[in-house]
């Protein structure tokens, strides 16, 4: 998709031109001479009153070169973010952009509106790309029709050019990452899954090493190995290197997890709804689609990605409730429950990226259906183990426009790790499962700075109760990742200048 400006939307000979409007906001001054042509049609719409997702178009039928104009609904303006400008506008759209191929957003705020112009635009790349990304891969009819090939932002004041790329590029990421997610388990087995980011790699520049299972045998990281024991496709851990511009400073790890199937193992689910554990590697992709905006927005800082792609069956060689095994690090683990296996393989992919020289270690997973019941698809939890580091996840979450909420890490949780047997048991109980989960992968960080991302939920909204987020696989966390390396560039770059002053202000 092509992202143009244009001055104003009077002149736009487009497939359709939306006016964004909040909540009981009238028509901008900008669209009289539109509205006078179509005999008052968008002053006079209805009942349309701007609520969130709510959609009303008109037809110029030839009285101007613009084929649809729709006013789109952002709902009450001061709950307005760039979650809910985003979600509003992708929500809206999704009705009426089908065989849209040059889609028009025009600048509709204010001052008094409260919509910042940067936003806006931001929000509308976002939602245009997301548009053209569909679930219906293996359909053998007509492929899904929509395909906006150019995005023109009109009338918009000044904008910030490297946030509108930077837009588009998380984007297309999360795409990737929802392409990822909705794949057929059949198709994206460990392996393929690693092929997938060896071939992005290639494309976008990025340091690509797979391990395979004799690599992790060899690395004694009997965590990974473990779970994927059930399957007869072995386990990969992929490690994806992007370079800093100089060496020096500090060094992200993004950790995920890619069960690309999750049975739940001996300790077997109940089978409601487990086609949906396909998508249990969407931690995972979201470091591939992170990766590659990292590399695409050549970000100014050493950042390692590790896929942790395994997958969790049932067969006489999975591993048994019971069983302890041996992670990379060394502790011990007693397999209480064969589906607690997110943590598992996370312990070992942990450990790798400290073992490669990771200063900051966050990881992403699809990890608890206790983070479902606390949150739902509207956020993920996080948790932390150093406040610097956990502030900028929120701020970049927020920058992103994906919704996150902290947990807390009290000392009390750490009884429930305890094993008779082993160093750590894999199972704590219902009692803030979302939290211990997120302990037991702290165990594995060597106390470096840590950022912990549940977002079971948010990854794949499927709950259709929750009508103001966006249905399917998301690509959540790509854009958080992304911005996260982007705000611990720019933090290295000021305290190197900083350092640089120090040393002229002492000659
Ligand atoms: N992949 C699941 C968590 C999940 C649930 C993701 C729903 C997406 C939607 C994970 O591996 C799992 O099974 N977690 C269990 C662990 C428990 C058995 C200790 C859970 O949280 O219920
Ligand atoms: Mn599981
Ligand atoms: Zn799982």
């Amino acid at each position: 998709m092509k992202v143009v400006r244009a001055a104003g939307h009077d002149d736009a000979a487009t497939d359709l031109l939306v006016i964004a409007l909040t909540g009981g906001q009238s028509l901008p001054r900008a669209f009289v001479s539109l509205d006078r042509a179509l005999d008052g049609a968008l002053s006079k719409p209805g009942d349309f009153a701007g609520r969130f997702a709510e959609v009303e178009t008109v037809r110029p039928m030839g009285r101007s070169p613009i084929q649809r104009v729709a006013l789109v609904g952002l709902g009450d303006a001061s709950k307005l973010d760039l979650v809910r400008l985003r979600n509003a506008l992708e929500i809206g759209l999704r009705q009426i952009t089908k065989n849209v191929r040059t889609l028009t957003v025009a600048w509709t705020g204010s001052a008094s509106s409260g919509v910042a112009a940067s936003d806006l635009a931001a929000a509308a790349i976002g939602a245009a790309v997301r548009l053209n990304w569909s679930e219906a891969t293996h359909k053998s009819g007509r492929r899904p029709t929509v395909e906006i090939k150019a995005l023109t932002l009109a009338g918009f004041p000044e904008l910030d050019d490297s946030r509108l790329q930077a837009a588009l590029v998380l984007g297309e990421c999360a795409n990737l990452a929802r392409e990822q997610v909705n794949r057929p388990a059949s198709e994206l087995t460990p392996e393929a899954f690693a092929a997938e980011a060896r071939a992005l790699a290639k494309r976008y520049g990025l340091e690509c090493e797979v391990l395979g299972e004799s690599d992790l045998k060899r690395l004694g990281y009997g965590a990974i190995l473990a779970v994927a024991s059930g399957s007869a496709r072995p386990p990969r851990l992929v490690v994806l290197r992007h370079r800093a511009r100089h060496a020096g400073g500090d060094r992200l790890a993004l950790v995920g997890k890619g069960i690309t199937f999750d049975t739940g193992g001996i300790s077997i689910k109940p089978g409601g709804d487990m086609q949906y554990m396909k998508g249990d590697m969407g931690g995972a992709a979201a470091v591939l689609g992170a990766m590659s905006a990292i590399a695409r927005l050549k970000v100014d800082l050493d950042v390692t990605g590790i896929l942790c792609c395994a997958e969790n069956m049932v067969s006489s060689t999975s591993m048994r409730p019971g069983d302890v095994v041996t992670s990379g690090a060394g502790k011990t683990i007693e397999v209480v429950n064969t589906d607690a296996e997110g943590r598992m393989v996370l312990a070992d992919g942990v450990y790798h990226a400290v073992k490669l020289g990771a200063t900051h270690v966050v990881d992403i997973a699809t990890l608890t259906g206790g983070q479902r019941i606390a949150l739902g698809p509207v956020a993920a939890m996080i948790q932390g183990s150093d406040r610097g580091l956990t502030g900028m996840v929120i701020a970049s979450a927020a920058a992103a426009g994906e919704r996150v909420w902290e947990m807390p890490t009290f000392v009390e949780y750490e009884t429930q790790l305890e094993s008779a047997i082993a160093d750590l048991n894999n199972s704590p109980g219902r009692d803030g499962s979302a939290i211990t989960a997120g302990l037991f992968v702290r165990e594995f960080a060597g106390g470096r700075p840590w950022v912990h991302i549940d977002m079971a939920a948010p990854s794949w909204n499927r709950v259709p109760a929750v009508r103001q987020v966006p249905r399917g696989p998301a690509g959540f966390g790509v854009g958080t990742l992304a911005i996260l390396a982007t705000l611990m560039a720019e933090a290295r770059q000021k305290s190197a200048l900083r350092a640089k002053s120090d040393k002229t202000s002492r000659k």
